[in-house]
């Protein structure tokens, strides 16, 4: 496990962003996962302009979701899809044809499971995938408890997640269900950043980092990963061990 820390949320965005940069370089068709949520906005902000100025090409990038609130599409506002296609996709060279999300208002997930679980298995594996963690530690909707045995999931979300989701919409939205990869496929990636930022998410990332690896706390199976890279501004790593 690696540990980045930078003092603010840009310098840590901006560090993100050339990281994902050199592994489009090294890879022009690598598989990424960026997660919803509000934590990768910037990074998606300083990958834009990587791109608008020469610094990177996404045209032959695919990209697939972390996770989607079951019931939502990109047409709700705040949806992970939405917000996606809103803060980035919309404004890289990546066709759409290359670009993969759950449709949480499918009428069959298992379909969408078994579509998604394609695509992924075209291209052997995840090259990269950013992740945030929730409050609960979870990654993706892989909430506290989760069978880390299961590479995709439709789960009932946990109270944490149902309270905090209000702050993504601009109206009541009921959520009660998730669907996501699950652990066993973000495991299988071969590079994993999970990013956090503030200081409301300083004890959950010293109980993730330096607590039990457990289910309990979903983002602390991360570390079974070798390649697990760690970015945290200045305030949420502040729980952290001195050494
Ligand atoms: C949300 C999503 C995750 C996201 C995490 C953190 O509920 N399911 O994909 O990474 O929680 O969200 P945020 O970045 O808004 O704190």
């Amino acid at each position: 496990m690696r540990i980045i820390v930078e003092n603010t949320y840009e310098m840590l965005s901006l560090k993100i962003a050339k990281d994902i940069v050199v592994t489009v370089k090294n890879k022009p068709n690598s598989l990424i996962c960026i997660a919803g949520g509000h934590t990768p906005q910037k990074v998606c902000e300083y990958l834009i302009n990587s791109e608008k100025t020469g610094k990177v090409d996404f045209s032959q990038c695919f990209f697939v979701s972390l996770d989607e609130w079951v019931g939502l599409d990109i047409n709700t506002v705040g949806s992970c899809v939405e917000t996606l296609y809103t803060s980035f996709f919309n404004h890289i060279s990546t066709p759409s044809k290359q670009i993969r999300f759950f449709n949480g208002k499918a009428k069959d997930l298992s379909l969408e499971i078994k579509e998604m679980k394609e695509f992924i298995s075209s291209h052997k594996t995840i090259d990269l995938i950013l992740l945030g963690i929730g409050m609960n530690g979870h990654v993706g909707f892989n909430e506290p408890n989760i069978d880390p045995e299961q590479d995709f999931i439709v789960v009932p979300l946990d109270p944490i997640t149902k309270e905090v989701s209000a702050k993504y919409f601009d109206k009541t939205v009921d959520v009660k269900e998730g669907i996501s990869l699950g652990m066993k496929i973000i495991l299988e990636s071969k590079n994993i950043m999970l990013m956090a930022n503030g200081i409301h998410k300083a004890d959950i990332m010293k109980e993730s980092i330096e607590g039990t690896i457990s289910n309990k706390i979903p983002a602390s199976l991360l570390r079974k990963n070798t390649n697990l890279s760690v970015y945290l501004d200045i305030l949420a790593s502040s729980k952290l061990s001195k050494e």
